[in-house]
C-alpha cells in the first residue's frame, strides 16, 4: 500500500462556533482558535478540520454558505484567517477547510440572481422544476423533514433543497457552476490551506429524470436514496475536480458520504480512481437506529457494531483508505453513546480512543472528545439551537407520533447539540469559553470535566490521548498493518490484530462495565511481547488469560524471531 502523510496524520475537528470566544460576544471565533493552537500542538494532532467559517446566515450553522470567499462576520475577518493559517503552519499544523458545495445558502448571490427570472444567467446554477398538479415535482423528502422542494411564488416553479429550504441544491450539470466552484477551491489552495472536507459530496450527482423515490411508510416523503446519493454522475464530477484542482496540490481530502457501502466507497477512494483520499461512511453511526432512524433508537449491540466496523476494515484493505471516527458535530458524544459517561467515563473514554486509533485509517478527534466531554440534557426544548433537532421536535409532537417526553429522550440520546455545547476549558464562568453569554448553554458538568484539570494530571483522558497519538507516530504497524478481527463471537470484548511483516499488534478492548475473561486465540504465536499502552495499571502482564476490568483496553506488540 502506498504511503502518504495523510494516512499517518491525526485530524482534529473544530466546530468554531463552540470552541473559543475571544471577544465576549458568546460565539467562538478564529482568534479564539489561534489562542488555543498551543493546546492543540501539545495534544499532538497534525491537521485541523474547521467546520465552515464562510459567510453565512446560519440557518444550519455555516453549512449554508452565502459567500465562499468571505469569513462569517461573527468568526472574524479574512486577515484573522490568514493569521490562523500562518500561526498553525508555524507549529507544523495543517488546516483542512470544510467545503459545502452540494448546496449554498439561499442568500448567496447566485441564488438571488437565479430566482430573479427563468432567463437569468444564474437560473441554471440551481435545480428548478415544474410542479405536478399543484404538487412538488416528486415525492423526495429533505434530510431535515418535509418536502425537498420549495415553490417560488414568482416563477411558480420549485427548487430542490435536500436540506433546509434555505439550502438550495447546486446544479452540478451546469459547466459554468463547476468552473466557478473549481476556481474558488483553487483560490483557497493558493492561500496555502492543506485540504478539504467535502460536505455530503456523494449527493452532488442526481438522477436527471427526478423520479419518485420509495415511500417506507414512516413519512409521506421518500428518501431519494441512490437517486441522489452515490449516483454515477458524482464520479464524473469528482474526477473532473481531481483533474482540474486536487491533483495539482499535495493535500488531504475527505468526502462525507451518507449511506455509502464499502464497494461504493472504493469508487470514491480507490487509489486508481483519482477522486478522494477517504470518505466518512455512516454505517457504524446508524448502529441501533430504529424504524424512525436516529429518533427511534433501539439498544446498542456490540455484535452488530463489530460486524460493521470489520466489514469496512476488511473490504477496503489494500484497495482504498478510510477515515476513523466515533463522533463529530452531527453525532452524540462518543463516551455517552458507546461508553459509560457516568461511573466509568474516564476508563471508557480511554478504551474508545484505544479502540479507534489502533484501526486502519486516519483517526479524527472531535473537539472535547480528548477530555471526555459528554452529552447534555437541557430541560427545555427552547435551549436547543439545532435546526434538525427543532424540526424533529415540531414534526413528532405536531403529528402526535411521539409525546414530549419521548422526543426529548430521543434528543438526549442522538440530538446534534450534544456535540455543540461550548468546549470546557476550565471550571470558571461558562467553562472559560466566553466572558459573555454563550450562544448555546454550557454543559453543567464543566465544573469537573474541563481541559485545565486534565493538562497536569498524568492519568487524565487528555494525557492518554497524547500517548495514543504518539504511538501512531512511532509504530508503522499502527498505520500500515493488516486488520484481522479475533474473538468474533464474544459479546463484550472487541479484539483485533494488525499485522506487518513478522510483527503483530494485539488490541484488546472490553466494551462493558463488568469484568470479562479474555483468552488469546491459539493460532496467535509470538516469542516476545511488549505492552504499548493500557488504561489501567497492569499488574499481571500475561496475555494467555486476562480478567479484563470494566472498559479495560490493552495494546501489545508481539514479535517473532525473524
Ligand atoms: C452535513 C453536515 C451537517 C449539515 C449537512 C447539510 O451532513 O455535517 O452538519 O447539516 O451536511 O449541509
Ligand atoms: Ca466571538
Amino acid at each position: 500500500m502506498n504511503k502518504y502523510w495523510w494516512k499517518e496524520s491525526i485530524v482534529y475537528q473544530i466546530y468554531p462556533r463552540s470552541f473559543k470566544d475571544s471577544n465576549g460576544d458568546g460565539i467562538g471565533d478564529l482568534r479564539g482558535i489561534i489562542e488555543k493552537l498551543d493546546y492543540l500542538k501539545e495534544l499532538g494532532v497534525d491537521v485541523l478540520w474547521l467546520s465552515p467559517v464562510y459567510e453565512s446566515p446560519n440557518d444550519d450553522n455555516g453549512y449554508d454558505i452565502s459567500n465562499y470567499k468571505g469569513i462569517m462576520k461573527e468568526f472574524g475577518t479574512i486577515e484573522d484567517f490568514d493569521l490562523l493559517l500562518a500561526e498553525a503552519h508555524n507549529r507544523k499544523i495543517k488546516i483542512m477547510m470544510d467545503l459545502v458545495i452540494n448546496h449554498s445558502s439561499d442568500e448567496h448571490q447566485w441564488f438571488i440572481e437565479s430566482k430573479k427570472s427563468k432567463t437569468n444567467k444564474y437560473r441554471d446554477y440551481y435545480i428548478w422544476r415544474d410542479g405536478k398538479d399543484g404538487l412538488p415535482p416528486n415525492n423526495w423528502g429533505g434530510c431535515f423533514g418535509g418536502s425537498a422542494w420549495e415553490l417560488d411564488p414568482q416563477s411558480q416553479m420549485y427548487y430542490l433543497h435536500l436540506f433546509s429550504k434555505k439550502q438550495p441544491d447546486l446544479n452540478w450539470e451546469n459547466e459554468n457552476l463547476r468552473k466557478e466552484i473549481f476556481s474558488m477551491m483553487k483560490w483557497w489552495l493558493e492561500k496555502g490551506i492543506d485540504g478539504f472536507r467535502m460536505d455530503v459530496i456523494n449527493m452532488i450527482g442526481k438522477d436527471q429524470s427526478y423520479p419518485d423515490g420509495i415511500i417506507n411508510g414512516i413519512s409521506i416523503y421518500a428518501d431519494p436514496g441512490n437517486l441522489s446519493k452515490n449516483h454515477p454522475k458524482v464520479h464524473d464530477y469528482l474526477q473532473e475536480m481531481n483533474k482540474e484542482v486536487l491533483s495539482k496540490y499535495d493535500i488531504i481530502t475527505v468526502g462525507e458520504a451518507p449511506d455509502v457501502t464499502p464497494s461504493q466507497a472504493i469508487e470514491f477512494v480507490g487509489e486508481d480512481r483519482n477522486e478522494l483520499n477517504m470518505v466518512f461512511e455512516f454505517e457504524h453511526m446508524s448502529v441501533g437506529d430504529g424504524p424512525e432512524g436516529k429518533w427511534g433508537e433501539t439498544t446498542f449491540d456490540l455484535g452488530e457494531f463489530k460486524t460493521i466496523m470489520s466489514k469496512w476494515q476488511s473490504k477496503l484493505q489494500g484497495k482504498g483508505w478510510n477515515s476513523l471516527y466515533l463522533n463529530n458535530h452531527d453525532q452524540p458524544r462518543m463516551v455517552s453513546r458507546f461508553g459509560n459517561d457516568n461511573k466509568y467515563r474516564i476508563e471508557s473514554a480511554k478504551m474508545l480512543a484505544t479502540f479507534l486509533h489502533m484501526l486502519t485509517g486516519t483517526p479524527y478527534i472531535y473537539q472535547g472528545e480528548e477530555i471526555g466531554m459528554t452529552n447534555v440534557k437541557f430541560d427545555s426544548i427552547n435551549d436547543y439551537k439545532d435546526i434538525e433537532t427543532l424540526n424533529a421536535y415540531k414534526g413528532f409532537t405536531e403529528s402526535g407520533k411521539k409525546s414530549h417526553n419521548e422526543i426529548m429522550d430521543a434528543i438526549y440520546k442522538r440530538g446534534r447539540d450534544n456535540a455543540r455545547t461550548p468546549f470546557q476549558w476550565n471550571d470558571k464562568n461558562n467553562a472559560g469559553f466566553t466572558d459573555g453569554n454563550p450562544w448555546i448553554k454550557v454543559n453543567p458538568n464543566y465544573k469537573y470535566i474541563n481541559a485545565q484539570a486534565q493538562l497536569d494530571d498524568e492519568n487524565s483522558i487528555f494525557n492518554y490521548y497524547k500517548k495514543v497519538i504518539r504511538l501512531r507516530k512511532k509504530y508503522e504497524i499502527i498505520v500500515y498493518g493488516d486488520y484481522n478481527l479475533i474473538l468474533e463471537d464474544n459479546k463484550y470484548i472487541y479484539s483485533y490484530t494488525r499485522k506487518l511483516n513478522d510483527e503483530i499488534l494485539l488490541v484488546i478492548c472490553n466494551f462493558c462495565e463488568n469484568p470479562v475473561l479474555f483468552s488469546i486465540p491459539k493460532d496467535i504465536k509470538y516469542d516476545r511481547k511488549e505492552l504499548l499502552i493500557s488504561n489501567y495499571i497492569v499488574d499481571i502482564d500475561s496475555i494467555d488469560e486476562i480478567m479484563l476490568k470494566p472498559y479495560e483496553a490493552r495494546v501489545y506488540l508481539l514479535k517473532n524471531k525473524a
